[in-house]
């Protein structure tokens, strides 16, 4: 049976925050002896769509291989090398200069951990740490980068004396001596406070206490904090308010947190009866949902927070019980431990907003067939000059330019100028070049799910040229915009949940999110379908 649709659609775009939007990145640690080569890595990292990546040094090998991939790298400097960098400003700027420029910004690098996890180490790493980050500040503003990359220092939960209930959170005063200084150089140069949280260890070491559920993000009940009444439905969200409580108890209310390790292991001894393929899954596939979504925690609901998974292989040199060897997400082989989607599939929320706008867009402005190639190039130079419109879209490579033909490229045009102009009759005269439709539109369509994505990439694409217009009226001629830019950056699985909905329901409505790449911003995408089958 052949239905045909006509998609009535308006777009709106709720802008919500330039350029923020929560991120999951992966930690790429390389303790062991089995690993692809770092170009290898980088066309894994590339295939799965991963685009930030924590590595716990410096490789040069590393460094080269995410030139140029638009992978933004948190870079690290050992615990081992904090003395060094602390006793003398050169040896951090001979670090930078070394190891650090020569690859970038060809390799994008956003954040540098100095040390890791010290309150963990035992050779007295904490008394370095903060004079090691300030050397490092140092050399960065020498070479004016200071605001580009952002310095700090990654911590276990082993800083908190107390992360239950939230609200009680407190840092260890015995970690005060190093911790103090470091909440200050954090809050001075707006540098987030990164720490590893595991809830796979706290549900190993007490299962009495903890219940699976709740630390796999699957709870169906809650634990309530008893001091602010806020309902906790998991693990991390809980770990991680007691850290924002703990910053604010010492009056640090601005640093932001971020989550520089967190997983689940899929293998492990015996006695390790958690770690499965299976709970490795959910906990990551619920962990980047819920980061993804921008739900933020109890306490500071909708506050964005970066999460890096860890890791990203399975490393066979790493001591300690078999757990310790099976974070990975891949195995050595490059095959993946489990299916895992770092776009977030499945985790829209379908029911945001809610009501569907009645636009008036519909009706179209489109060049005719049969108008002559001079009569449509001047009716474009006109409407692209003297009209008013922009005309960014249709130019070459850019979103709009395919199919390259002039046909195209008028009624791009037409309608623009058609739907800024009141959609009035005369706003579609064009010499005669111009025809107005209304009626069918549905003679662009080819079948209805191609047409859907192609409508969807490119209202999409458009959103994002048109980031300033809050409005868009609908045309049917975005049918013929070509996807190549938008796929790199939007989520191509909101399209096939889209067209799931669209088969069983009038109207969709959906939440879209950019993921980082071209569109800096979140909005929502309202679209109307009728069914308009004979
Ligand atoms: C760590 O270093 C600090 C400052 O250098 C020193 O006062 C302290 O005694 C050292 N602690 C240990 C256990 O070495
Ligand atoms: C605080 O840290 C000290 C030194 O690492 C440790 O001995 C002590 O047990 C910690 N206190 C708590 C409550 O975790
Ligand atoms: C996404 O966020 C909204 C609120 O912002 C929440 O209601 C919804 O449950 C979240 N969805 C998931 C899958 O976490
Ligand atoms: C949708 O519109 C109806 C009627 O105008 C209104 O009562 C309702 O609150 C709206 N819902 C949302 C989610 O905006
Ligand atoms: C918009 O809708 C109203 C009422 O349905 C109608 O009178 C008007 O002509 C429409 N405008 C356009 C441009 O289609």
């Amino acid at each position: 049976m052949a239905t045909r649709f006509i998609f009535v659609a308006s777009l709106f775009l709720i802008y919500l925050d330039c350029c923020s939007g929560s991120f999951i990145g992966v930690c790429y640690g390389r303790n062991a002896d089995d690993l692809p080569t770092p170009d290898k890595v980088a066309q894994l990292v590339q295939l799965h769509k991963i685009k930030y990546l924590r590595i716990y040094d410096s490789n040069i090998q590393v460094l080269k291989a995410f030139a140029n991939t638009g992978v933004e790298l948190m870079v690290g400097i050992p615990n081992s090398d904090l003395i060094p960098f602390s006793q003398f400003q050169s040896n951090a700027d001979t670090w930078l200069k070394n190891s650090i420029l020569p690859y970038y910004p060809a390799t994008k690098i956003a954040y540098i951990t100095v040390g890791a996890e010290v309150t963990e180490s035992q050779n007295n790493a904490s008394s370095f740490v903060v004079p090691a980050m300030t050397n490092v500040l140092t050399a960065l503003k020498k070479v004016g980068l200071h605001k580009k990359i952002k310095v700090s220092s990654t911590h276990s939960l082993g800083v908190m004396s107390r992360s239950f209930p939230p609200s009680a959170g407190a840092f260890n005063s015995s970690h005060a001596h190093f911790l103090k200084p470091m909440l200050e150089f954090l809050a001075e140069n707006q540098s987030p406070f990164m720490i590893d949280i595991y809830p796979y260890y706290a549900y190993r070491d007490s299962p009495n206490k903890v219940s699976l559920d709740y630390a796999i993000f699957e709870s169906s009940s809650e634990v309530i904090d008893p001091n602010t009444g806020l309902l906790y439905t998991n693990m991390f969200d809980s770990q991680i308010d007691a850290i924002y409580f703990a910053l604010s108890a010492l009056n640090f209310r601005t640093i932001k947190v971020m989550v520089t390790e967190t997983g689940w292991p899929s293998k492990g001894s015996p006695k390790e009866t958690a770690a499965t393929p299976d709970n490795a899954q959910t906990y990551n596939t619920n962990l980047i949902r819920h980061v993804i979504n921008n739900t933020g925690t109890p306490a500071k609901p909708g506050e964005e927070l970066d999460v890096y998974v860890f890791s990203l292989f399975n490393e066979n040199r790493k001591p300690g019980l078999e757990s310790e060897r099976n974070w990975g997400l891949f195995y050595p082989d490059q095959t993946s431990v489990y299916n895992l989607d770092f776009t977030g599939r499945g985790a829209l929320d379908m029911t945001t907003g809610g009501n569907v706008t009645k636009s008036n867009g519909t009706s179209w402005c489109i060049a005719s067939s049969k108008a002559s190639q001079i009569d449509l190039q001047n009716a474009v130079d006109w409407a692209c000059g003297s009209g008013n419109v922009d005309c960014t879209a249709i130019q070459p490579s850019q979103p709009c330019f395919e199919p390259d033909n002039l046909v195209s490229h008028a009624s791009y045009a037409f309608n623009s100028y058609y739907q800024q102009n009141g959609a009035s009759d005369i706003a579609c005269s064009f010499g005669g070049t111009g025809v107005k439709v209304d009626k069918d539109p549905s003679m662009f369509i080819t079948t209805h799910h191609q047409l859907f994505h192609t409508y969807l990439y490119c209202m999409l694409i458009l959103a994002c040229t048109y980031v300033s217009m809050l409005e868009m009226p609908f045309s049917s001629l975005f049918v013929k915009c070509e996807l190549k830019e938008l796929i790199k950056s939007i989520n191509i699985a909101v399209a096939e949940t889209a067209i799931d909905s669209i088969m069983t329901r009038n109207v969709v409505v959906f939440a879209l999110r950019s993921l980082n790449g071209g569109c800096c911003f979140s909005y929502s995408l309202f679209i109307q379908v009728n069914d308009i089958s004979e």
